[in-house]
């Protein structure tokens, strides 16, 4: 495609660091589109003619039922999927496939290919949250009362409920969409038509091509637009705060299915066993969301760095660009769908849960809070008498709603027996009504709200 100045072809080592094909053959579909976008303005424009148009478009059409029914051949020697398609056409056309070429280059090619596969895989993980989010509610909605131990620094600090635990990811899930929805909304001009880095004289129509493709308009820059890959990274960061929150929950899955917590127990299917402890069931699909938020932030830090100081415009370093957001995207689907399954599947043992929350103390707040209501006490003051009463509750062993008021009115005589309405689990989260707070009425209100945004209708 480009021998004419050259005396001798590539070495081995050239075609090899050379060829993208094995990676950017994922963009074919792309390609043919923004391929025949391109010859049918050329056509319009007379740029080509009518005739020459109609062939290469029909021969477009062609090379993609091949790659349907194929697959891509893999030949380094024609480095990329745009020159793969390009001399597959010539076969079948002829010399008229030469005239495709005209007034564009593989650097605004390749951008526009890109950013039209990354404005569909922003889409992909925008619908794959929502589906995690729909999981969510659900599994909310029927733990709106359900009480577990909340926890800071994993110690155990207040009751929540398990459905307001489970609300707070689809808050996450919530920006995680907007994150997506941004991302995709930014990459909304065209770069094809930028040439190979300074525009063409040719009479192009970059807006028939922008719209052919689907993008608002053309980009306003050629060399930005043929150096441009703030879309991939854009993507790339949506993906690694989401991927960061999967983690979160992935991680919660794990302890929470761990013998000493058993507040959960995950799915058969998501699970697998041990070759030679029979007991075992792992969460090994939880540890996999772990593990891969990792590799996800991973592929982010990498087109950072291949980004870093780039001189303008477009240089073979950014034909990097493509593994990371390629790997990133098929882990993060993956990992979105693990957890979507792990959530519509665990069987939460909220006997349990509820039994953690009443041994750790959980309610010395809810005891500090009635001192200072009841008792007019400031609150250091009472938060003073409450670490008396839980140690005095940790000395003989029992939750702090079973102490008797003789003991109560001795760490303090100004407690009467009022406080017991106050110390249990349920008193404790039904009195949190604060906007965004754990009391089940607060937690259905969200669930309603969640639900209707979703488009699902109200239960
Ligand atoms: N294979 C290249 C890539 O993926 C296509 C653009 C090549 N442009 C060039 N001037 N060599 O980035």
């Amino acid at each position: 495609m480009w021998g004419g100045r050259f005396s001798q072809g590539p070495s081995a080592i050239m075609r090899e660091i050379n060829a993208s094909i094995p990676f950017d053959k994922a963009l074919w579909r792309q390609d043919i589109a923004a391929s025949k976008a391109h010859v049918v303005m050329l056509g319009k424009q007379g740029i080509v003619s009518a005739e020459d148009a109609a062939t290469i478009s029909a021969g477009l059409d062609q090379v993609a039922a091949e790659y349907e029914a194929n697959g891509v051949p893999e030949d380094w020697d024609l480095e990329d999927i745009h020159m793969t398609s390009e001399s597959r056409l010539a076969e079948l056309i002829g010399p008229a496939a030469g005239r495709l070429h005209t007034a564009r280059s593989r650097n605004d090619q390749v951008a526009t290919d890109f950013k039209l596969w990354v404005r569909e895989a922003c889409l992909a993980a925008d619908a794959a949250l929502g589906m995690l989010q729909v999981a969510l509610v659900t599994r909310a909605e029927e733990h709106a009362a359900s009480i577990m131990p909340g926890f800071t620094h994993l110690q155990t600090a207040q009751p929540v409920t398990l459905g307001h635990h489970l609300m707070a990811y689809y808050e996450m899930a919530q920006r995680d969409r907007s994150r997506f929805v941004d991302a995709h909304a930014r990459a909304s001009q065209c770069p094809l038509g930028a040439a190979a880095l300074a525009g063409t004289g040719f009479p192009i129509d970059r807006e028939m091509t922008a719209q052919a493709l689907g993008f608002a308009m053309p980009t306003a820059n050629s060399l930005d637009s043929v150096s441009d890959r703030d879309f991939a990274l854009d993507y790339l960061m949506a993906a690694t705060q989401c991927a960061l929150h999967l983690s979160r929950l992935a991680e919660e899955m794990i302890i929470w299915a761990s013998q000493p917590f058993s507040f959960v127990t995950l799915p058969d299917a998501l699970s697998t066993g041990s070759s030679i402890m029979p007991q075992k069931k792992n969460p090994d699909a939880a540890e996999l969301v772990r593990g891969h938020s990792g590799r996800i932030a991973g592929c982010l830090t990498s087109l950072i760095m291949t980004m870093k100081g780039l001189p303008l415009a477009y240089s073979k370093d950014m034909q990097d660009d493509k593994p990371p957001v390629f790997e990133a995207a098929s882990l993060l689907m993956l990992c979105l769908a693990a957890m979507t399954g792990m959530v519509e599947g665990a069987t939460f043992r909220t006997a349990r849960m509820r039994e953690a929350a009443e041994l750790g103390y959980a309610t010395a707040t809810d005891l500090a809070d009635w001192l200072v209501r009841q008792a007019n006490i400031p609150f250091r003051e009472a938060h003073h008498i409450t670490g008396a009463a839980v140690k005095l509750a940790e000395q003989k062993g029992v939750a702090l709603d079973k102490l008797t008021i003789k003991d109560l009115k001795m760490i303090d005589p100004r407690i009467d027996e009022r406080v017991y309405a106050a110390l249990s689990v349920e008193a404790s989260v039904a009195a949190r009504t604060s906007h965004g707070g754990t009391a089940p009425d607060e937690v259905r209100k969200r669930v309603a709200e969640a639900r209707a945004a979703l488009g699902l209708e109200a239960s």
